[in-house]
């Protein structure tokens, strides 16, 4: 007899992001997006797997990277008051809350700001979504505004190994 263990959430959703990540690029992030949507609020999604926060600053955790180099998964973890800086992307983006709540704030280039200005702020709570395309106008920063950790999924459309220059174009800190 074959006994097969079961299939963990995380790997189906690995399996399915990759299969959205091979859609066509106008359509991939909110097709991985939507994929997220399906499992993110799972409480089980991450058993077993360490994903401690940081006292300084948010932390990233890789959580799967595509063999292809297409694109990598990752979890953030955020402690009450840490955000990301004000950034667009150089890639596309998808991300979903797993759990606590996170404040998505967009921003416009203002010219005569030193920085670009704030034109709305969303809350991203445990099973929401967003995403964007690579474009230097889609300008966000995520907060952790509450008084709980939050741990947030993102997939970025870049191998793991060029996050550090592939992803974030930072406009302000
Ligand atoms: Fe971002």
């Amino acid at each position: 007899m074959i006994i097969t263990k079961p299939r963990i959430a995380l790997d189906v959703l690995k399996e399915r992001v990759t299969v959205a990540a091979r859609s066509p690029l106008q359509d991939r992030p909110a097709a991985v997006a939507g994929v997220l949507a399906d499992f993110v609020s799972d409480p089980q999604l991450l058993a077993g797997l360490d994903c401690p926060c940081c006292p300084d600053r948010y932390i990233r955790h890789l959580l799967h990277a595509d063999p292809e180099g297409g694109f990598a998964m990752v979890a953030l973890v955020w402690r009450p008051g840490q955000m990301s800086p004000i950034h667009a992307h150089h890639t596309w983006c998808a991300l979903g809350v797993h759990r606590g709540t996170l404040t998505e704030s967009f921003y416009a280039r203002d010219e005569t700001a030193p920085e670009p200005v704030t034109t709305a702020t969303c809350l991203r709570r445990a099973g929401d979504i967003s995403h964007g395309p690579a474009d230097p106008n889609l300008i966000h920063r995520l907060a952790n505004l509450g008084s709980a950790d939050a741990l947030s999924i993102h997939v970025y459309g870049v191998p793991y190994d060029k996050f550090g220059s592939d992803v974030n174009l930072v406009y302000a800190a």
